[in-house]
């Protein structure tokens, strides 16, 4: 290294190496729903319900990414990424969750990781971010445990397949894919359950420790696995006793629920109190966390905000979108910190403390990639405000890089513009704008400002 190279490493908030990367999902970006063969997701299913997405909206044609993968691959090349995390559609591989293989569906992801190696862009493989095939909803979904042993089938169908691709992620999510979908109702499946959401978060993770079994026994050399949460600090809402213990419930049921049986191979201690009159946990199995904890070789984190937590006496006067999983908090709004264009809260600080509270909490805590990171707005070709949040998340994760957390990477949430859940086309949290009338393509202030950042650090 020269000396002006090592003044300008000097400089830097991260080490060499650090990957810098973007990262989406297929459902949000794909579109071609009935393309090659592919059968109907839960997403698929869930966005025609009256009023369960916005504007009605479905990922039909979406980012149209099925058709328009290389152009996509060409805005990925000329932004400098290292590495590019996507997700495999379940439905693209098997229609009906089982059975028969669509091997036009492996091919198309056989391109793609074609591709990004040409690049010199290394895929990062999500194998389930919420696509569930409806056929396996229509048999119980995450509820049962069947679901859990055919994702391990798809996992090894998808692995064996795929060459070239040297990290696995199992989820995206797991708490979105049971709470917010089999107790809120907000997600796909839309349920509103108690007993049901419990099995499927724990199905899900039965379902991560079979495939991470499968994974490792084909391993091929240089492969890593792992698996992402969304992880938010629960803040207390007031210094009130009842609201202190109220952020405690909301993280377990957003965090520890996750972690501690996957990085601490326990189910937390107060499972059985908070949601005690819930469910009576008659899924577990003798040997489940055994399996659940088997060794990661890293973990992915996605962060967005900080929950500030109250509590609240379960009030839904609409017996329609009651649910019957209740653990009395609610979360709140204070005043305060800026929030982004979507109201969510700009808290850079619970990024920090998220990383380091894992380093505290988990001693052997593999190594972390940051792998979802974002801002969503209503589409302004100058993203300032993305810019500012993006720029001071990178300097919380600086931050706990200098604290000693072994940070690997950080993926930006997302590439492109795309159908954003429940929300739709709306919010949009892209680097690129795309014009879904036309579906062109335009890169915003935040890409070229993300850009010089991995040409030149920060
Ligand atoms: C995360 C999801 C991702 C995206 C962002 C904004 O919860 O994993 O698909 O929708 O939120």
């Amino acid at each position: 290294m020269t000396a002006v190279e090592a003044q300008a490493q000097e400089t830097r908030l991260f080490p060499p190496g650090f990957v810098w990367g973007v990262a989406t999902s297929s459902y949000q970006i794909e579109g071609a729903a009935d393309a090659d063969g592919r059968g109907p997701s839960i997403w698929d299913a869930f966005s025609r319900v009256p009023g369960a997405v916005a504007a009605g909206e479905t990922g039909d044609v979406a980012c149209d990414h099925y058709h328009r993968w290389p152009q996509d691959v060409e805005l990925m090349a000329r932004l400098g990424v290292g590495a590019y995390r996507f997700s495999v559609a379940w439905p693209r591989i098997f229609p009906q969750g089982d059975g028969r293989v669509e091997r036009r569906g492996l091919d198309f992801y056989r391109r793609l990781v074609d591709a990004l190696n040409e690049r010199g862009i290394t895929p990062f493989v999500t194998l389930y971010h919420w696509d569930l095939p409806q056929a396996l909803e229509e048999r119980g979904g995450w509820r049962v445990r069947e679901t859990a042993e055919r994702f391990a089938e798809y996992a090894a169908t998808v692995h064996e397949a795929l060459d070239g691709v040297p990290y696995w992620i199992t989820l995206n999510e797991p708490y979105c894919s049971s709470i917010t979908g089999y107790a809120e109702g907000r997600h796909a499946p839309g349920a509103r359950e108690g007993h049901g959401a419990l099995a499927a978060a724990h199905h899900l993770l039965v379902g991560h420790g079979l495939a991470v079994a499968r994974l490792r026994e084909n391993a091929r050399a240089g492969e890593r696995v792992g698996v992402t949460l969304n992880m938010s600090p629960a803040v207390p809402a007031s210094p009130s006793p009842e609201d202190a213990a109220a952020a405690r419930r909301m993280d377990l049921m957003v965090n520890r629920q996750f972690t501690e049986p996957l990085l601490g191979a326990a189910y937390p201690g107060d499972m059985a109190e908070v949601y005690g009159g819930i469910s009576d946990f008659s899924f577990r199995r003798d040997g489940d966390l055994a399996l659940i904890s088997a060794p990661l070789d890293f973990l992915g984190v996605n962060y967005y905000y900080p929950i500030h937590a109250a509590a609240a006496p379960y009030e839904q006067p609409d017996p329609a979108l009651r649910s019957a999983f209740d653990i009395g908090v609610r979360t709140v709004a204070p005043d305060g910190p800026p929030v982004s264009g979507l109201g969510w809260r700009i808290e850079p600080r619970g990024l920090h403390d998220t990383l380091t509270g894992l380093a505290a909490r988990y001693p052997d805590l593999p190594p972390v990639f940051i792998t979802e990171n974002g801002y969503g707005d209503d589409g302004a070709l100058d993203d300032t405000g993305r810019v500012e949040y993006l720029r001071d998340h990178l300097a919380a994760t600086a931050a706990a890089v200098d604290a000693g957390v072994d940070v690997r990477g950080y993926f930006c949430w997302s590439l492109l513009d795309n159908f954003e859940w429940a929300r739709g086309y709306a919010a949009r949290f892209g680097l690129v704008h795309v014009d879904y009338a036309t579906q062109e393509r335009t890169p915003k202030t935040s890409y070229h400002w993300y850009r010089e950042v991995i040409a030149e650090g920060i």
